[in-house]
């Protein structure tokens, strides 16, 4: 059985998966890396179902599989697949605080976003969360970002990066390890998605203030990669 994240679905399965709304002064408590990222939008906060730790397909098989995908089915993804691709990208691993993908001297600097049809999204990898920041489509905009196969998604990931976290302990070398761990990020992305029989591209070539338009983003996200997720057209 299949849960979609749209608003009209979660509310038919709310049963399995709660929604609450909470105040963002406790999302901010409780989840965040830090107190410079705050999130401002409904208040709705979703539990993601979680992730899987087994598959059927090999990390050998997922590696000569990737390559990148621009052309995407209009199917939209299920609940469960958004929950593991997002868990691949920043999920919670070993005790509080590491992560699935590595971290210059366990700053992590990384915010992962999540762009659909029904709402946008950011990930709260504490609690294997979704915060709902809008319940706009922000994917038709990116239709007008240059790259225009990102706006025929199903699903689209931002990764920005607050680089003041990895600043603070590192200083100007920073840079380069908030960069490099993006791409960390980006590869767990592709190769989830690949297990899961869908495809994805790193996109780079975006102006940077107008995705931060877009998804009216914190001043100190800054946006590194689109990622359009999405099954193969047939
Ligand atoms: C840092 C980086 C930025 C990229 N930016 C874009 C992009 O803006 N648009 C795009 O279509 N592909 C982009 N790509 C994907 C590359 O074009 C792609 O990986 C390359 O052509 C090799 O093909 P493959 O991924 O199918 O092996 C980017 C890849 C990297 C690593």
């Amino acid at each position: 059985m299949k849960y979609f994240l749209s608003f009209f679905s979660i509310a038919a399965t709310i049963s399995l998966f709660s929604c609450t709304s909470c105040s963002e002064s406790n999302l901010d408590n409780s989840t965040q890396d830090s107190a410079t990222t705050s999130d401002t939008g409904t208040g709705d906060i979703i539990d993601l179902p979680p992730p899987r730790l087994e598959s059927d397909v090999s990390l050998e098989e997922v590696l000569q599989a990737r390559y990148s995908l621009r052309k995407y089915s209009d199917e939209p993804l299920p609940l469960e697949d958004i929950s593991q691709l997002l868990w691949s990208a920043q999920g919670i691993t070993h005790g509080d605080k590491k992560k699935t993908a590595p971290s210059a001297g366990q700053t992590y600097p990384m915010e992962v976003y999540l762009a659909t049809p029904d709402a946008f999204y950011h990930y709260l990898p504490q609690t294997h969360q979704v915060a709902v920041l809008s319940k706009e489509n922000l994917i038709a905009p990116l239709a007008d970002i240059g790259e225009s196969f990102v706006a025929k998604a199903p699903a689209v990931f931002i990764l920005t990066a607050v680089f003041a976290r990895t600043e603070q302990k590192y200083g100007d070398r920073a840079e380069r390890y908030v960069k490099l761990e993006a791409g960390h990020v980006g590869q767990n992305i592709l190769l989830q998605a690949v297990a899961l029989e869908m495809g994805g591209c790193v996109v780079g070539a975006f102006k940077d203030n107008e995705i931060a338009t877009i998804f009216n983003l914190p001043d100190d996200n800054a946006p590194l990669y689109l990622i359009p997720v999405g099954h193969p057209e047939e």
